[in-house]
């Protein structure tokens, strides 16, 4: 009886070795961050065929397309059940067309189409989850045209994260049509550092809000918090990300009313700054002129999606005004001011010393900066660009003088004139 015991254990740990040691996920997918929309953050549950296509319409007719957004995400709440033979059935109500009928027109907009599940036996909608249909439910994506797959953590009690991950990862793979993995553990036990191998991209925080930020909610203590929480999560995260596999500080705001315009544009720049997929959460066919702006803005888009593919990082920080930076290709670099306060400062910067001052009426406001990285100091001369206001302010032999606004960040692209 022991020995049988014993057999069955070890039986079990060969398997999960080997699990592990054969998990494969296509390359070459994900080489810059993911940008699409999905269904969830607008809509919720109450998503049906008509909603996705006149999304994907509105993909393409709004210029998002043009600016670099390719995949339409279809979240929670898709599914109805399993048939006689277990393969997993879309609402019939909701999606009478089927999920293939939607790939399909999804790629005939020249666009790239997902799909939600979960590692649980119920997503977190309650529907049917893929818990021990890994295999099943992999070949019913691929074959429906499937090209992204976002994955939640719902009712897992019990269950190990990586080796959970691992298997879908593996069925996506057995499958054989390239899909793009997308972790949704929501960080709880640090997929930056075991899912390089497994996924393209995995959530590091619970679910953001339609908010800039919920004051009671603290990380670890609320599960979903608005944009400021959810940002403040990354830092220390940045050396985990490059291309192929990212952080994903969850999908954006933008556009859903629960921002103002200064917010809406701190959260997309920093969002950009930080290497972070750009999956819009808003209603693409009802989009305000000042929310698509914010979308589609190039010089922002192309610091998110710039080739080195590195995560930028706060390089200073004096409580309430902070300094972000984010080395790109060609030895360039994006730095971002940003101001918590919910008023206007004058700020200084100082590209020599990379220090900044700040006063307001006159009268100076920074102490010293708790957090000063010094291997991102400037050597050489460089061209400066502000990216919002979309012209050139001069080169880095001058400093920096400019009024930022409350809750607002100023963005510069710099662009090296001399050589190293
Ligand atoms: C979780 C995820 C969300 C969303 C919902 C759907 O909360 O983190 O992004 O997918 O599930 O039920």
């Amino acid at each position: 009886m022991r020995s049988t015991k014993l057999s069955i254990i070890t039986i079990v740990l060969v398997q999960v070795a080997c699990l592990n040691a054969y998990t494969q996920k296509f390359e070459n997918l994900a080489l810059t961050p993911p940008m699409g929309w999905n269904s969830w953050n607008k809509f919720g549950c109450n998503i049906n065929e008509n909603i996705i296509r006149y999304a994907a319409d509105a993909m393409v007719s709004s210029g998002m397309k043009e600016a670099g957004y390719s995949y339409i995400l279809i979240d929670d709440c898709w599914q109805a059940g399993r048939d006689s033979l277990g393969f997993i059935v879309a609402d019939p109500e909701k999606f009478p067309s089927g999920i293939k009928a939607l790939a399909d027109y999804a790629h005939y907009k020249g666009l790239k189409f997902g799909i939600y599940s979960c590692a649980g036996r119920k997503t977190c909608g309650n529907n049917p989850g893929s818990r021990g249909r890994e295999f099943q439910d992999a070949m019913s994506y691929a074959n429906w045209g499937v090209d992204y797959l976002k994955y939640d953590w719902c009712n897992t009690e019990g269950q190990n994260a990586s080796e959970s991950y691992s298997l879908m990862s593996d069925a996506l793979f057995e499958a054989g049509r390239p899909i793009v993995f997308s972790i949704c553990e929501w960080g709880l036990s640090k997929p930056w550092e075991w899912a390089t191998e497994i996924g393209h991209l995995w959530r590091t925080t619970g679910d953001i809000q339609n908010n800039w930020d919920i004051p009671d909610a603290k990380e670890g203590k609320c599960w979903a918090g608005g944009v400021l929480i959810n940002l403040d999560m990354q830092q220390g995260l940045e050396k985990y990300a490059g291309p192929g596999h990212w952080n994903d500080p969850d999908m954006l705001e933008v556009g859903n009313g629960g921002l103002t315009e200064n917010e809406a544009r701190s959260h997309f720049s920093l969002w950009c700054m930080l290497a972070a997929p750009l999956i819009a959460g808003n209603d693409l066919t009802q989009m305000d002129p000042v929310s698509k702006d914010i979308l589609i803005n190039q010089d922002m888009i192309a610091i998110d999606q710039d080739k080195l593919g590195k995560q930028g990082y706060k390089i200073k920080d004096y409580g309430e005004i902070e300094v972000y930076y984010k080395p790109l290709n060609n030895s360039n670099m994006a730095i971002c001011f940003f101001n918590r306060l919910d008023y206007p400062v004058q700020v200084e910067f100082d590209w020599t010393s990379m220090s900044l001052s700040a006063t307001r009426d006159s009268k100076p406001l920074l102490l010293g900066s708790k957090i000063d990285r010094k291997d991102n100091y400037i050597e050489g001369q460089y061209s400066v660009w502000n990216v919002w206001q979309k012209k050139s302010v001069g080169t880095t032999s001058q400093k920096f003088i400019a009024s930022l606004q409350g809750h607002d960040v100023i963005v510069l692209r710099l662009t090296s004139v001399t050589k190293k």
